[in-house]
């Protein structure tokens, strides 16, 4: 799904999640982790407004491991638990709920002492459109899937699902907005597929994967699109249309008078980019981790 954001869409969503905000105990932020910055909605400091956080980095199966390694290195150094999950497959979901209690032990602490049974934590999941918000909820519904409304506070039609006795979901997640007025966001946010082509150009798309795996993940791409040699300048139109016009001819993408067709080519570097067949990629580095 490509949602239009117009400043009265945003102003919607983040009134949404305010509200939502009064009725959980901590929000779990996803983000894609091959691109864990583009995906990060702009203002999302602002708009959960100190609650307890924590942050998943979603698609960790087709990203990097070692710069998800960073990247989660780079969360701690803020002040911030993550963990890498494959919502896809379920692969280390079953820890949200362990590392949930564990970031509000003081909460359920002061329960305990009060000599209360400690209820259920409550969650909201945030993200922006196609990160894995619907995925992640099904999977940690699981089988178990249980409807407790009727409650006081609930907004009508809002319904907690249980995950496991010590953890409940807000069925709706937040949605977010990416922060698409910076051209390089959207960019990455459409190699991931999280934009669709309808709204950016593919061959613009296709342009600037190839610059970025160019830089980072030479080997993989030049083993893939059977490419000879590595650019030398990055900045250098001719040599980045140079490589997608190699793999054009390698893949055959020919149009009349022998040309290239580029917007095939482009077609096809993004659906395997997107599929993982480039081998597992990360698109954007951590920032080092050090406390700011
Ligand atoms: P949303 O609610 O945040 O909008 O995202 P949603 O769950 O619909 O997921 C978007 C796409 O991402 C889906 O692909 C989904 O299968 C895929 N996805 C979600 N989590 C993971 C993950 O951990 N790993 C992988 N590899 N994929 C994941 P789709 O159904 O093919 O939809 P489309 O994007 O092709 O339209």
């Amino acid at each position: 799904m490509t949602i239009q954001w117009f400043p009265g869409h945003m102003t919607r969503a983040r009134r949404q999640i305010e509200d939502k905000l009064k009725l959980i105990d901590i929000a779990i932020e996803l983000l894609d982790a091959r691109v864990p910055m583009s995906s990060r909605n702009p203002m999302v400091d602002d708009i959960l407004r100190g609650k307890p956080r924590l942050i998943l980095l979603n698609k960790a199966d087709l990203a990097d491991p070692r710069e998800t390694e960073r990247w989660m290195a780079y969360f701690t150094s803020q002040g911030c638990a993550s963990i890498a999950v494959d919502s896809s497959t379920g692969s280390r979901v079953n820890e949200i709920p362990v590392k949930v209690r564990e970031i509000l032990h003081e909460k359920i602490q002061r329960m305990l002492d009060r000599g209360m049974n400690p209820r259920a934590m409550r969650a909201l999941i945030v993200g922006i459109p196609n990160v894995g918000k619907s995925t992640l909820t099904n999977r940690l519904a699981g089988r178990h899937i249980a409807a407790t409304g009727d409650r006081p506070g609930v907004t009508k039609g809002q319904q907690w699902i249980k995950v496991g006795s010590e953890m409940e979901l807000l069925d709706t997640p937040g949605i977010l907005w990416p922060k698409f007025e910076d051209e390089l966001v959207g960019y990455k946010l459409a190699m991931t597929g999280a934009i669709k082509e309808q709204v950016i150009n593919i061959e613009d798309v296709a342009y600037f994967a190839m610059r970025v795996l160019a830089d980072r993940y030479w080997p993989d791409m030049k083993e893939r699109f059977g490419l000879e040699e590595q650019p030398t300048d990055l900045d250098d139109n001719m040599q980045i249309v140079g490589l997608m016009e190699e793999i054009g001819r390698n893949r055959g993408c020919l149009i009349s008078g022998g040309r290239i067709d580029l917007e095939k080519v482009s077609g096809i570097i993004l659906r395997e980019l997107r599929a993982g067949k480039l081998g597992r990629l990360t698109l954007e580095a951590a920032p080092p981790a050090s406390r700011s």
